[in-house]
């Protein structure tokens, strides 16, 4: 798998460096919740810049896994101000290089919109949580049918895409969690205004059932 040319992938990476204080308004009370229920071994796909990195508890044992080299400088920086114990992977979540249930928690938080196969990814996560091993979300998602903000996706879809490295607006991910795991319980958050693209974001978990 490749990632596009360098100059985008630093733009990325400076982007959703300076977007981290509006991450924190926006999430910052929704992740409190969802990080208390997390165990102690935790990987984290798509960890980005580290935007996720206050929410752990001091005793995690935090694997993370990234492809962008621009995103893991920042992350690397980041992570120096962390008491935690964290191991840092360059890689792509679709074939995740861990053994079957090596986790009590994994993490999503706006990657399963960019990764080349979610169904892949989803899988992967499954295989490496340990039985009832939860796995905690935020995605945004496709906008509900004949919604003015459905109209907006379909129009800036592809643009969206290019600019963003594969980021696609339109992906039902609600549904393709419920099909990989159980007892899955999400709320569904939307901006004020119907125009922005990325309108709709899914809040939740669900969990790795022991068969
Ligand atoms: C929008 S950013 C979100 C970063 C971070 N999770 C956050 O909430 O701020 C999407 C991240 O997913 C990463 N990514 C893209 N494709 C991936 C893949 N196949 N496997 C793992 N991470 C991927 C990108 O490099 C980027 O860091």
């Amino acid at each position: 798998m490749s990632k596009s040319c360098g100059c985008k992938s630093r733009f990325n990476a400076v982007f959703m460096k300076n977007l981290e204080w509006y991450l924190h308004n926006i999430y910052g009370n929704y992740k409190k919740s969802l990080f208390s229920k997390l165990g102690k071994e935790v990987l984290e796909i798509g960890a980005g810049t580290g935007t996720n990195l206050p929410y752990y508890k001091p005793d995690t044992q935090l694997t993370v896994i990234e492809p962008s080299k621009d995103m893991l400088e920042f992350f690397l920086k980041k992570a120096e101000k962390y008491p935690l114990n964290i191991r840092v992977i360059e890689g792509f979540a679709e074939e995740l290089p861990f053994e079957d249930s090596s986790f009590d928690s994994v993490v999503s938080t706006l990657v399963l919109c960019s990764v080349k196969s979610p169904q892949k990814v989803l899988r992967e996560i499954r295989r490496v949580l340990k039985p009832d091993g939860v796995f905690v979300f935020i995605e945004h998602v496709k906008a509900p049918e004949n919604t003015i903000t459905e109209k907006v996706q379909d129009v800036l879809h592809k643009g969206w895409k290019w600019l963003f490295e594969g980021c696609d607006i339109k992906r039902d991910t609600g549904k393709m969690i419920q099909s990989f795991f159980s007892d899955v319980h999400y709320r569904t958050i939307r901006f004020n205004s119907p125009f922005i693209p990325v309108n709709y974001h899914i809040i939740g978990h669900g969990i790795k059932k022991s068969h």
